[in-house]
């Protein structure tokens, strides 16, 4: 959901696809869903066409309101990669659902991009099944707030800023806010198909048991990334006897200085590396804390005087909002990312912000493009979710001033979707509003979390979603007593000691193995594992 501009900087979450979404980048870059969906009838019955070559594509017809089936349906889009095993066979183990993350973040396109990993993970004798939830993707009705993409990057371009500590003085949060009115009621305004107040999460999970069972199988096995840790503790809270695996990856309960923590590993790897693997060190003998300093002394010295940049593949300034963008989308894939952004660091300190900008940068914006628009979706789960969010400017200030002081980038941490959720109007009143009730699984949730998690850290990010759903009281990062897992008596916390955002954003044998053998066996990792992950940041001279 983007609460502003550019869709890489404007996510409350990672720039990724076509909307936010709170995977790895790895796994968007390769974002190839080519089928034609509507030339698909949606039907009461999972009923597979073959699609993007080795996938099976359905759509499947579910009531818009499980309380009043008349009114409507919805067509939730649904891929598969088949099991490589008959179905009828003893070895077949049924179907995984797995949601990437957002809110908003399509399943289909990524499963389309990740399928080839699963097998590893998991092994071949599952199906391996994601739905772009309704109100997303190619799901219909869809969410549609503007009319057109040009409509979209006129709002985008003149609409949010990108941290609210772009101006010095408190502009950032006071526009945010009335912005972030005026999108409520335009949302609230243009929902002719009424779709809103049905893309609620409680929904979505009510999707993921008829899926499960229009594939025979009475329990969900299921894996959900960042924000797929909502759903699915939604799901389980709504139908505790109904979960058969459910492995829960970036645990929303980390504490917000994880953004910060994060940094430090930037500074503590590249001190160790060196020059010859870490350009931002100039020589071997660097601290992390005067590595800390250059970049303090060259984000003020950007803030002062941005750096103009103009390549053949774009043109721009690399000011304040774009060096500290860079960061803080870098922190949620570190070892995707660190070396470059090392180099672009080098590189602007001597005055040349090229690297930096191509950070950011993103294909300039071509007219002629007609399609509707459909990035809405993302902003009305995660507004028309839970609890109401309706903070004055007064409030919001107060939580942004205290989150400032719990972590640096508190400016992007607060500022999403606690503003823009602000503005929201549409609410179901019978959806699931929280707290998390205290429920037995039919079996044990598998929680994996990072050492150093950016994401789920955010005040304003996954956690308000979080709070509104967990039942957490809003506040700052600290004070927030998130305590998912032991809403879950039972369930297991695996840790993977690394920063990043969820397990897949660094290479782990120990998780992996941990993830086959809950699945295939059921067997839980002993609590307090810990799993080393087999990747370095920077390598050593
Ligand atoms: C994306 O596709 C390219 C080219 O097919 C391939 O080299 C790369 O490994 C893929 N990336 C991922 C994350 O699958
Ligand atoms: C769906 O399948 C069930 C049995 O599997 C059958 O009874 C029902 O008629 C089917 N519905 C449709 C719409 O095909
Ligand atoms: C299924 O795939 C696995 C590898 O993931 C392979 O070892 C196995 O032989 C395959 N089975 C069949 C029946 O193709
Ligand atoms: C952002 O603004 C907050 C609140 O005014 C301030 O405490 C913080 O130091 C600023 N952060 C940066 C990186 O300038
Ligand atoms: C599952 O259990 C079997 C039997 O104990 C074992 O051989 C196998 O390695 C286990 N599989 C996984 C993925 O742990």
């Amino acid at each position: 959901m983007n609460t502003n501009s550019s869709p890489k900087t404007s996510m409350l979450f990672l720039p990724l696809l076509l909307t936010s979404f709170l995977v790895s980048p790895a796994i968007a870059q390769n974002a190839t869903d080519t089928f034609d969906w509507s030339s698909l009838k949606p039907s009461a019955n999972l009923s597979w066409v073959p699609c993007n070559s080795i996938f099976q594509c359905a759509r499947l017809e579910v009531p818009l309101d499980y309380a009043s089936p008349s009114l409507g349906t919805a067509a939730i889009a649904v891929v598969r990669l088949p099991a490589n095993v008959s179905t009828s066979s003893s070895a077949y183990r049924g179907p995984i659902l797995f949601n990437p993350g957002g809110p908003g973040g399509t399943g289909v396109e990524a499963l389309v991009a990740f399928a080839p990993r699963f097998p590893a993970l998991f092994g071949s004798q599952y199906d391996f099944v994601s739905f772009d939830p309704r109100g997303v993707g190619v799901s219909t009705p869809p969410v549609s707030l503007f009319g057109s993409p040009v409509e979209r990057a006129l709002w985008d371009a003149g609409s949010f800023p990108t941290s609210l500590n772009a101006s010095s003085d408190s502009t950032a949060l006071v526009r945010s806010w009335g912005l972030a009115q005026v999108q409520g009621e335009v949302a609230a305004e243009r929902d002719k198909t009424g779709i809103l107040k049905y893309v609620t999460t409680d929904n979505v999970a009510r999707d993921m048991l008829v899926i499960t069972q229009q594939m025979g199988f009475p329990k969900l096995k299921y894996y959900g990334l960042s924000y797929g840790s909502v759903l699915g503790a939604t799901f389980a809270a709504l139908f505790p006897d109904k979960v058969d695996r459910m492995i829960l990856d970036a645990d929303l309960s980390v504490q917000a200085s994880s953004a910060d923590a994060a940094l430090q590993t930037f500074f503590t790897s590249c001190a160790a590396a060196g020059p010859s693997t870490c350009p931002f060190a100039n020589n071997k003998k660097n601290t992390p804390e005067q590595l800390a300093a250059r970049l303090t002394a060259l984000t003020n010295a950007v803030r002062k005087q941005p750096v103009p940049v103009a390549t053949p593949a774009g043109y721009g300034l690399v000011d304040y909002s774009l060096l500290r963008s860079a960061i803080y989308d870098s922190i949620s894939s570190p070892f995707d990312t660190f070396p470059t952004l090392a180099k672009a660091l080098a590189d602007l300190e001597k005055g040349d912000g090229a690297a930096l900008f191509a950070i950011e940068a993103e294909p300039l914006f071509q007219c002629g493009n007609n399609d509707p628009d459909f990035s809405g979706a993302g902003v009305a789960i995660g507004c028309g979710d839970a609890a109401e969010v309706h903070d004055s400017l007064e409030e919001l200030g107060t939580f942004y001033r205290k989150a400032a002081k719990v972590s640096q980038f508190a400016e992007f941490l607060v500022g999403m979707r606690r503003v823009t959720c602000s503005g929201w109007k549409v609410y179901r009143q019978d959806r699931f509003k929280g707290p998390l009730p205290v429920v037995k699984t039919s079996f044990p949730i598998l929680f994996v979390s990072n050492t150093a998690d950016p994401i789920t850290s955010k005040a304003g990010c996954v956690n308000i979603v979080a709070d509104k759903v967990l039942g957490n009281s809003p506040g700052p990062p600290p004070h927030r007593a998130l305590k998912t897992i032991s809403k879950f008596p039972g369930s297991v916390l695996l840790t993977q000691d690394c920063p990043g955002h969820t397990s897949i954003s660094a290479t782990s044998r120990c998780t992996l193995g941990a993830f086959a053998a809950y699945m295939l066996n059921g067997t839980l990792p002993h609590p307090g594992t810990v799993c080393p992950v087999d990747q370095e940041l920077f390598g050593t001279e």
